[in-house]
């Protein structure tokens, strides 16, 4: 044989070796990027975080105290994991307050290092809205106040440093913030809260031994996926039920992963709510996809002991096989166990018109704007704290199309309001994207059409966030900064908090 011949034939069998090698390798990956809690069976009782205290001052404002804490807590049986909590070890209690009532939140920071708490959903004026330049650092109490004008809805507070909200809010930091308003309350709804309503807040969660494991696996562009799921903090959670309707308030809190929820045995369930507050009509429906941040309520209607089981399914939307799969859509996860007793309470039917979402049609949009999502930035520009992308005027509506330009599956989320999807590539949208909302799955190639309306108060100093609700995406930059001016007026200049000076 001639050398070359030799080292021909060495090449080929290291190219072979390579090539299988890699291949092989990248099997194994995607076979173990598929993960699935179907099975593991329910053994703790769903927490209900508690209802906060208020007190009402003499001028009318309900107040709030919320204490940023480090704390443990046994997810499981003698493991203590470390976490973080709102006035507790894991989570927060629920906000709830009513439409015209003025409001005040103290927060007092209590773990050690910087953060900031943010009103997702809630109208409310920029410097209250506790995004990345509302800092409070250690040891600090914040008291942001407003007062609520909008419908009656199921909103989250959560915290957003920038560059370090996935972490805050994965070790703990959340809970939701519920408004009522005079037409809610006299709708035949269930509204016992903890008994016929029940807040459902949705996390995955991977453990190494004792603690969090937090770590981003190979190939996952979305950041954190969990391996299994937890609600209100409870692994493998059931819930007795004591009526023949529970209204289940979903809220995916999870920092990067989304859900396609649904019952094991496929019943229908109505759609009551989307993250701005009750649809005109419920809708029946037997999934209900959520992203990270999105909420939903429903209704479900149990036979006397019977059991079912709340399961998120695999997903068809992400965008290419490859991509679907590191980013969870081909995972399936039994959620939580519902079990009914042997007599329920009768329910009343669902009130035949229920709300009426505040969002513009489009028909009055001074003005278009485009988004491109891309990981590395919206249009082409990565976050900068102190740079203003936006200028919206006072009072006006605009329409905003937000592409997804990559594989890789966002979503898109604009503080301060709620809006209209207008269209889906191009199409009317599917019934349960027709309510109020103010976060949207926006897969891989897919746009969205988005209508809004900008009431102020005008603030050229201070910015509103918008951004991608995939908390790593947002972390390394996938957000823009935008104000409200005055018609005529200019955007001003944006101060760097204090606390950021040094990082
Ligand atoms: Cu729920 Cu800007 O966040
Ligand atoms: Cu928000
Ligand atoms: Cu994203």
């Amino acid at each position: 044989m001639s050398r070359f011949k030799r080292v021909l034939i060495t090449l080929t069998t290291l190219v072979v070796i390579v090539g299988l090698a890699l291949g092989g390798g990248s099997l194994w990956l995607f076979s173990d990027a598929k993960v699935s809690s179907v099975g593991a069976g329910f053994s703790r009782e769903l927490a209900i975080p508690p209802l906060a205290k208020s007190t009402v001052k003499r001028d009318g404002t309900r107040v709030f105290d919320l204490t940023m804490q480090a704390g443990q807590k046994e997810f499981r049986p003698g493991l203590k994991t470390p976490t973080w909590g709102f006035n507790g070890a894991f989570l927060g209690p629920t906000l709830r307050a009513e439409r015209g009532e003025k409001v005040q939140v103290r927060i007092k920071n209590k773990l050690g290092e910087e953060s900031t708490v943010h009103w997702h959903g809630m109208h409310l004026p920029a410097k209250m809205d506790g995004g990345p330049h509302q800092m409070i650092a250690p040891g600090v109490t914040w008291s942001p106040h407003w007062t609520v004008d909008q419908p009656a809805a199921s909103l989250w507070y959560h915290p957003h440093p920038h560059g370090r909200t996935e972490r805050h809010v994965q070790r703990g930091l959340a809970g939701m913030f519920l408004l009522d308003d005079a037409k809610s309350a006299r709708l035949a709804l269930p509204e016992r809260y903890g008994v016929d309503d029940l807040p459902v807040i949705v996390q995955d969660v991977r453990f190494d031994g004792a603690k969090f494991d937090s770590g981003h696996k190979l190939m996952r562009n979305v950041g954190f996926l969990g391996d299994r799921t937890m609600v209100n903090g409870t692994l493998d959670p059931y819930k007795e039920v004591g009526d023949e309707l529970v209204r289940l308030r979903l809220l995916n809190a999870s920092t990067a992963r989304t859900y396609d929820f649904g019952f094991s045995d496929n019943r229908k369930f109505s759609l009551v709510g989307t993250d701005g507050g009750l649809l005109e009509k419920a809708v029946g429906l037997d999934r209900i996809q959520l992203s990270p941040g999105e909420r939903a309520e429903t209704v479900v209607r149990m036979k006397p002991g019977e059991r079912t089981v709340l399961r998120s399914y695999p997903q068809t939307n992400y965008g290419d096989f490859w991509q679907s799969r590191f980013s969870g859509a081909d995972d399936t996860f039994d959620v939580l166990e519902l079990r009914a007793k042997d007599t329920l309470r009768p329910s009343p039917g669902i009130p035949a018109r229920l709300g009426e979402p505040e969002v513009p049609d489009g028909s009055d949009s001074v003005r278009e704007r485009s988004f491109g999502l891309l990981m590395s930035g919206i249009n082409g520009r990565p976050m900068a704290m102190d740079r203003i992308d936006q200028t919206v005027v006072r009072g006006t509506a605009e329409t905003w199309t937000v592409r997804n330009d990559d594989g890789v599956p966002h979503n898109f989320h604009v503080h301060d309001v709620q809006f209209r999807v207008l269209e889906v590539d191009g199409k009317q949208p599917p019934p349960e994207l027709r309510g109020a909302k103010d976060t949207v799955f926006v897969p891989g190639s897919q746009t969205v059409k988005l209508a809004m309306r900008f009431t102020g108060p005008a603030d050229p100093d201070t910015p509103y966030m918008y951004h991608c609700h995939l908390l790593y995406h947002e972390d390394i930059g996938m957000m823009g900064q935008f104000v409200v001016v005055e018609k005529g007026q200019k955007a001003g200049t944006v101060r760097t908090p204090h606390s950021h000076v040094g990082h």
